[in-house]
């Protein structure tokens, strides 16, 4: 199905789902949440110590790598936008959505800042460098972009919740459950619009569920040294191929989705379907290979 005739028959359901988030989402405020008197003046020429600071390394990476795919916001407005356009209930959801992004890179900073939990001038290049490259994941079609954005609010509620806890303040774990649970309704949006989308055309969406849950990747373009700092984030627990496995694909795709169990599928669609039900049950076996693997390493010698 073009992209156009989607569009047009998701309109009454995307303007039921933006009711809903409206109705749901609750006012808050970024400075509320940030713990002021732990701040003090920067000196210029101190350098920031690692070794000074009580979070683990993989959190310190989940932090810079979570806060510089908010400070990409611009770049994923223009995304959005190029798929849905700036008119009707589209265009509404989009700006709603940005404002309500804005104030996650808000609060994790200010968080940042006044804790000093991470080096703050790395940050401020590498969101220079980031934004400045202005690249993010391009979704070919409305189908595909819809299913990718549902997959991706999800993974970051997931990976903010993880890093709040890890991050053994309370301060801290407040701004990241904060966030998450921002980021939870708008998985929530585009999950129901994904399930309605499957009513309308179910080969077309299948076919877009089987190439974005095999190429998915958390947003990484731009961002310096990202394979050490994903390395990291799976060794600390923040996010990993069981989390991806269990929390993101199973709950949605089968729960959800329901796509083994879509009827009257076309040829292709048929094929997609075998394929992304072969992918999801190969990266369960990696994962659980994985996860036994860290437990073998991080066990205690007896
Ligand atoms: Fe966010
Ligand atoms: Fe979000």
């Amino acid at each position: 199905m073009e992209d156009r005739d989607l569009l047009r028959e998701l309109e009454p359901t995307g303007e039921r789902l933006l009711a809903r988030h409206l109705a749901t989402a609750k006012e808050w405020f970024p400075h509320e949440y940030v713990p002021w008197s732990r701040g003090r003046d920067f000196d210029p020429d101190e350098a920031f110590d690692a070794d000074a600071s009580p979070i683990p390394a993989g959190v310190r990476s989940a932090l810079l790598v979570n806060l510089l795919t908010e400070d990409n916001l611009p770049h994923y407005y223009a995304t959005i936008v190029s798929h849905f356009g700036p008119e009707s209930v589209w265009g509404e959801w989009n700006r709603r959505w940005t404002a309500e992004e804005g104030r996650h890179s808000i609060v994790i900073r200010d968080y940042l800042t006044v804790t000093r939990s991470i080096d703050l001038r790395a940050l401020e290049r590498a969101r220079m460098k980031q934004v400045s490259t202005g690249v993010v994941p391009q979704p070919p079609s409305l189908a595909d972009g819809i299913v990718y954005v549902a997959l991706q609010e999800l993974a970051t509620r997931i990976a903010h919740r993880n890093t709040g806890k890890l991050l053994d303040d309370p301060a801290g774990e407040a701004v990241m459950s904060r966030v998450a649970a921002d980021e939870n309704l708008h998985h929530i949006f585009y999950r129901d619009l994904v399930a309605e989308a499957l009513e309308i055309d179910p080969s077309g969406m299948v076919a877009a569920i089987d190439r974005q849950v095999r190429d998915f990747a958390m947003p990484r373009v731009g961002i310096p040294d990202f394979s050490k700092h994903a390395r990291a984030i799976a060794e600390c627990g923040v996010y990993d191929f069981a989390a991806h496995h269990d929390r993101i694909l199973v709950p949605v795709v089968f729960n959800q989705w329901r796509i083994d169990q879509l009827q009257n599928l076309k040829a292709a669609a048929e094929q997609a379907r075998e394929r992304v039900i072969k992918y999801i049950e190969r990266l369960d076996v990696l994962a659980k290979r994985m996860v036994a693997s860290r437990a073998r390493r991080t066990a205690p010698a007896v």
